[in-house]
């Protein structure tokens, strides 16, 4: 399978061999950590956006596989706070690395860094839309918990509006034989066209406003936080603030194999007790992230086939 020079925009755009493929060669480099397969190559990593994970998990692949980083945390002390366009900054960038993992603000906006760049360019979140690395971790930690991704009960549970990663990772889901549960308030529903998507390939979804009536069936209960910075309107935000909750008494709603996953950061959605139980994956699932994004850098890079 050849990801030589491929942009790595939407889950959509990859079909289940090659979403296998990637979590196939994540799990040989995490058993394998020490393998400089990333020597000499240059990782540029654009955020537009604040991120601690997904930033720094780029860079610590780079780094342990033996490459370099270069790149920007904080727009403030860029040309962009010029007036340069993102268009510009990528075509500039793109002459100093191998390869560009950029977040951004703006939907669509790692799809426009693609035309221009002659790098591959890695969609580390953009807007509301997509965060393929995310799902791609995501799918490796379900892979490790479970040894498989079929046949499972996934509930994902809290701001299905505009949390991009349960946008993504239901389209990836799609791929495999499971059963998803959406479960939010009514004002955090999954979009209609993440809805649409699904039922146009036949998946089947419930879509409920309680773990109540799903928690038992659960083999992953896979939180969001409420996407604050999403909320166009201050009145929505503090309507939706503070409707769920995972605390010890929710664990009685869950079957006690139930696996808690979440992409973090976590705020209050998430109570500090649930840390402790060895139901808890989600600082293991953001652990993950290393591994799948060395994948994805060598696999871009044409080091790994
Ligand atoms: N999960 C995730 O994208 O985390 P960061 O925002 O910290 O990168």
């Amino acid at each position: 399978m050849n990801f030589k020079n491929k942009h790595i925009i939407s889950i959509r755009d990859m079909s289940k061999a090659e979403l296998d493929y990637i979590l196939a060669k994540a799990a040989l480099l995490k058993s394998n950590k020490d393998l400089q397969i990333l020597k000499n190559k240059v990782l540029a990593t654009l955020f537009f956006e604040p991120s601690t994970r997904t930033r720094l998990s780029f860079e610590a692949a780079i780094t342990l596989a033996g490459g370099n980083y270069i790149g920007f945390a904080d727009v403030t002390n860029t040309s962009v706070q010029k007036g340069e366009s993102l268009k510009d900054t990528i075509k500039t960038v793109c002459g100093y690395c191998d390869v560009i993992a950029m977040r951004h603000n703006l939907e669509g906006a790692a799809r426009a860094a693609s035309e221009v760049s002659k790098v591959p360019i890695i969609n580390a979140g953009d807007g509301a839309n997509q965060h393929p690395t995310q799902t791609l971790l995501d799918l490796f930690t379900i892979k490790e918990q479970f040894g498989h991704i079929e046949n499972l009960n996934i509930g994902l549970f809290g701001d299905l509006k505009y949390g991009r990663t349960v946008h993504s990772l239901s389209m990836a889901l799609a791929n495999y034989n499971v059963n998803l549960h959406f479960i939010s308030p009514k004002l955090l529903q999954m979009p209609e066209y993440n809805k649409k998507y699904l039922s146009d390939l036949g998946i089947h979804f419930t879509e409920v406003d309680s773990l109540k009536e799903v928690g038992k069936k659960l083999d992953i209960l896979y939180v969001t936080r409420l996407q604050r910075e999403r909320f166009g309107d201050p009145l929505e935000y503090e309507k939706a603030s503070g409707s769920y909750r995972v605390t010890l008494e929710t664990m009685n709603m869950l079957s006690p194999h139930t696996k808690i996953m979440h992409p973090l950061p976590k705020v209050d959605e998430i109570s500090q007790e649930v840390d402790k139980l060895p139901n808890a994956v989600y600082f293991e699932q953001a652990h993950n992230g290393i591994f799948v994004r060395q994948a994805l850098l060598g696999l871009v890079t044409g080091v790994i086939q």
